[in-house]
């Protein structure tokens, strides 16, 4: 007993706020941004009108959209010095590493948005943020591919421009796919915000020192990377190629999954708060499971890997260990094998989820700053190291 609670690990590793902006129901499966099913907005929204409600709190007029849709528009260029930030980087540097450079970087560019208490400052960092989010994103990969940066097209949509920097080549004519710019805009809306996850608790407690908005996205974009958090989409694949290359039966990786000496877990299953299907799963799984209908993965190689994705899924969702765990698939389950369907680079799947999250980020960022009672973030610890004693000269010890 420690007085007025009883010491739960659990407890001790979630900081507690209150927020407004995303209600999650991890016993029923249920997720709202700002109140409205995410199933809806997946269905009915855009990212960007997924942007401006995580933001603002309401939903857009047709006003307010298009205005906001120009103001991300014309800032989706960098400074062109920070070109030459990237030649920093190895070739080989995976890109969310070059994600953290360069968004933390960019707090030495705006200093007229240093002001976190003005309310104006803190909308133009998050509408810098999310509208250079992409041209970095999209840099990062053509960097660590020794391909030219191709600049933002304003003609095309959020997620048609970041296709055309990612993918076109300046040599020849591009049009983007018009499947792929809706799958990606509607992963975006999913991806949007989660809740008090590990990344956006980062952002809290980072931002609430009153540090640049700039550094703090670069915060949560480290806490992101890691395969127990947005990492897990690219370990999916990792582990279903090490499956296939392995020749072993699945069920040697499911005993070692259920092994508590091994430290094998299967990427894509489980979840900290989600005791039931993670809704974002269910919605990402019906795209999947399209696109495999529409034999949309041509690649043999990307097919023998679904195959055994699919195998996956259905033994987790009937083994006992799994179902008594509450372990289902979780939204980087599908989402990596969807990334897959469209061709986007395995070292490129945790951006993308950090270009989702991006808006989460800075709206839970702009409520925690926007609110005149918050303060330094202070987690507290329970003591379980030695009692007082007293120090022993080194001949002595
Ligand atoms: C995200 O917090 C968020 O909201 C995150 C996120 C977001 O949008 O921000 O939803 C995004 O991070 C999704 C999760 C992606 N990570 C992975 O897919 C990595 C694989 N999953 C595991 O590492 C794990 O499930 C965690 C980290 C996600 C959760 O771990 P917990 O809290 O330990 O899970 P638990 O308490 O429910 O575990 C219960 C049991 C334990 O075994 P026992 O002690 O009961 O014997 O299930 C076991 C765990 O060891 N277990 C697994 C497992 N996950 C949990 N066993 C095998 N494989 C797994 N994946």
């Amino acid at each position: 007993e420690l007085g007025y609670f009883t010491y739960d690990p659990g407890f001790m590793s979630t900081a507690s706020c209150e927020s407004k902006i995303t209600y999650l129901d991890g016993d029923k499966g249920i997720l709202e941004y700002r109140g409205y099913p995410i199933e809806q907005l997946a269905e009915e929204s855009s990212f960007l009108e997924t942007c401006y409600l995580l933001l603002n709190g309401e939903l857009p007029n047709e006003k307010e959209l298009e205005e906001f849709e120009e103001s991300i528009r014309t800032r989706s260029m960098l400074q062109e010095q920070l070109k030459t930030f990237f030649l920093g980087f190895r070739r080989d540097a995976h890109p969310m590493a070059t994600m953290v450079g360069v968004v933390g970087a960019l707090s030495s560019f705006y200093h007229e948005d240093e002001d976190v208490h003005s309310q104006e400052d803190r909308m133009d960092a998050a509408h810098r943020l999310i509208a250079k989010m992409p041209t970095i994103a999209a840099w990062s990969y053509r960097y660590s591919k020794g391909m030219p940066f191709v600049y933002p097209k304003n003609s095309l949509s959020y997620s048609a421009n970041f296709l055309h920097m990612m993918f076109s080549m300046p040599s020849e004519p591009y049009t983007v796919d018009p499947l792929m710019e809706k799958a990606l805009d509607m992963i975006l809306v999913l991806h949007a915000d989660h809740e008090q996850n590990a990344s956006t608790s980062t952002v809290r407690l980072a931002g609430s020192s009153e540090a640049n908005p700039f550094a703090v996205i670069a915060a949560g974009i480290a806490s992101l990377w890691g395969p127990s958090h947005g990492g897990a989409n690219e370990a999916v694949i990792q582990m279903l190629t090490e499956i296939n290359e392995s020749g072993k039966p699945i069920s040697d990786f499911i005993d070692r999954a259920k092994d508590p000496k091994d430290r094998f877990r299967l990427m894509g299953f489980g979840h900290r708060v989600y005791k039931n299907y993670d809704p974002r799963a269910k919605i990402i799984r019906k795209t999947c499971h399209e696109m495999i209908a529409e034999n949309t993965f041509s690649n043999p190689e990307h097919k023998k890997l679904l195959e055994t994705a699919m195998e996956l899924e259905k033994i987790a969702l009937e083994d006992e260990y799994f179902v008594s765990r509450n372990l289902y698939p979780n939204v980087d389950f599908y989402s990596g094998i969807i990334f897959l369907g469209m061709g986007i680079p395995l070292n490129m799947f945790t951006v993308l989820f950090a270009l989702g999250r991006t808006v989460g980020w800075i709206s839970q960022w702009n409520e925690m700053m926007g609110d005149p009672g918050s303060k330094i973030g202070r987690p507290r610890q329970l003591y379980t190291g030695e009692d007082k004693r007293d120090y022993v000269k080194i001949d002595k010890r």
